[in-house]
């Protein structure tokens, strides 16, 4: 049974086994957390997401899988890349954002990680309800089988909102 915390900081400062990344289907960096953990964990981590487009993700990562690569010079020893849905008013995505997180710590747990960080995925450019996705998020790592399970919000509103839940 996971220990589950909630911290308020910057997910690429954390000392954990995995550092979950709130990619797009690209791999190829962006904004955000995607944007931070590109630049703070350097090259490598770009130089990895390549090769995986080159090879078995030539057509880019789907929404909802997760795929891993190193940590280049991140206090990790791997970053799990996963690309959450985008929010939508008609459609109901909440499976794949909860497949996210469980596909996530299935491929952690198949490293051996025993203790992994999440972002608030898709809860900035992707513009799920922060609480929705708290809940959702909550929901999907309740039988995780590491040691921790660290969510890292990175601003006050998500911090409450994934503190409540
Ligand atoms: N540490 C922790 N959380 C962070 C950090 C950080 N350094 N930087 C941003 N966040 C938070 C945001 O405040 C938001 O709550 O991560 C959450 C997810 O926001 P985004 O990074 O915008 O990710 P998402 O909404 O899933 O959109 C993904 O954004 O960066 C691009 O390439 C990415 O196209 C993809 C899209």
């Amino acid at each position: 049974m996971a220990t589950i915390e909630y911290v308020l900081g910057d997910i690429t400062e954390q000392e954990v086994d995995v550092i979950v990344n709130a990619a797009n289907s690209s791999l190829l960096g962006g904004g955000g957390v995607d944007g931070a953990i590109h630049r703070k964990g350097g090259p490598e981590i770009l130089a990895a997401c390549r090769e995986l487009r080159a090879g078995h993700y030539g057509g880019g990562l789907k929404t909802g899988q997760a795929v891993a690569t190193t940590a280049g010079r991140l206090n990790a020893r791997w970053v799990v890349h996963t690309v959450g849905p985008v929010w939508s008013d008609t459609e109901d995505r909440s499976e794949l954002l909860a497949a996210c997180h469980r596909n996530s710590l299935k491929v952690a747990g198949d490293l051996g990680a025993r203790s992994i960080a999440f972002p608030a995925i898709s809860t900035g450019i992707y513009r799920w309800p922060v609480r929705s996705a708290a809940r959702i998020a909550r929901e999907a790592v309740e039988d995780a089988e590491l040691d921790l399970v660290r969510f890292v919000l990175f601003d006050q509103a998500a911090y409450d909102a994934f503190t409540r839940v």
